[in-house]
């Protein structure tokens, strides 16, 4: 299956010489990275090398230690507080470990992020909308219930209608399919697809699942050390002779 690539290349995300360290732990060591419209970035990297924590500093759940950070014009690393809440509701998150609230029901866990960021003055069909994302995940009907009783494909559907509530410009995906069967991961990687063709999103997925990988990624980039260490399309990738990057194709 070939990933058909955006058409309008204009950069929405930009990260430059991005660098953290938590104490003697040096995590990202001048990280760069461009997303052009409509495209799916998917960051490949070990476990523990800072993919999280990439993210997390895009949104400021992490503070990084230098460089910059400019989404949808914005620069995130410079915004004050309100103007910060603002751009959250237009990056959605699916957190790694869905980050679902279990004494809630589904469609309390989807008004969680309308009540938090829709301006109070414009009437909303909340119902409707809850209605809506879970019919783009395929899981309308599920309202009532608990995420507890739901299977971890169901849980992360329900965490990534949670983000498009809001309809977001730009996604971000934390290891969408890990913990999954390879067919229920299929259904996600299909479902991310779907995403960025229905709501134009730009998006950044984490991964170490290479049929991931392999199916969403317009672009590639390996995190090694901190630093981006190779790009390219998972086809030019995969050809590579480098024994770092072949290791994950192996
Ligand atoms: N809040 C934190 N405080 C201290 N150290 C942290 C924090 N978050 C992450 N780290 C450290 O940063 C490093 C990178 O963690 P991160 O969670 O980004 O890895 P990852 O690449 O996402 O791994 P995985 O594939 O297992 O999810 C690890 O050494 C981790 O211990
Ligand atoms: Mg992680």
């Amino acid at each position: 299956m070939t990933v058909s690539g955006p058409e309008n290349a204009a950069p929405i995300l930009t990260i430059r010489n991005l660098k953290k360290s938590f104490g003697e732990n040096t995590v990202l060591t001048g990280f760069n990275l461009t997303v052009n419209k409509g495209e799916n970035v998917v960051v490949l990297g070990r476990s523990g090398t800072g993919k999280s924590v990439l993210i997390k500093c895009i949104v400021r759940l992490i503070d990084p230690d230098d460089g910059e950070i400019n989404v949808l014009g914005k620069e995130i690393l410079k915004l004050d507080p309100e103007p910060l809440d603002v751009m959250r509701a237009r990056i959605g998150f699916l957190f790694q470990s869905s980050a679902l609230y279990d004494s809630m029901t589904v469609e309390e866990n989807l008004e969680f992020p309308l009540r938090r960021h829709l301006r109070k003055h414009i009437k909303y069909d909340v119902e409707k909308l809850v209605k809506d994302a879970l019919e783009s995940v395929r899981l309308d009907g599920t309202q009532k219930m608990s995420p507890a009783e739901l299977s971890g494909g169901m849980r992360k559907r329900i965490g990534i209608a949670r983000t498009l509530i809001l309809n977001p410009e730009v996604m971000l995906y934390d290891e969408p399919t890990t913990g999954l069967d390879p067919i229920t991961a299929r259904e996600i990687n299909h479902l991310m697809l779907e995403v960025q063709e229905k709501f134009k999103t730009t998006s950044i997925i984490i991964s170490h699942d290479m049929n991931c990988v392999r199916m969403t990624a317009n672009r590639v980039v390996v995190l090694i050390e901190g630093k981006c260490y190779a790009e390219g399309s998972y086809d030019d990738l995969k050809k590579s002779q480098d024994k770092h990057v072949k290791q994950f194709f192996d």
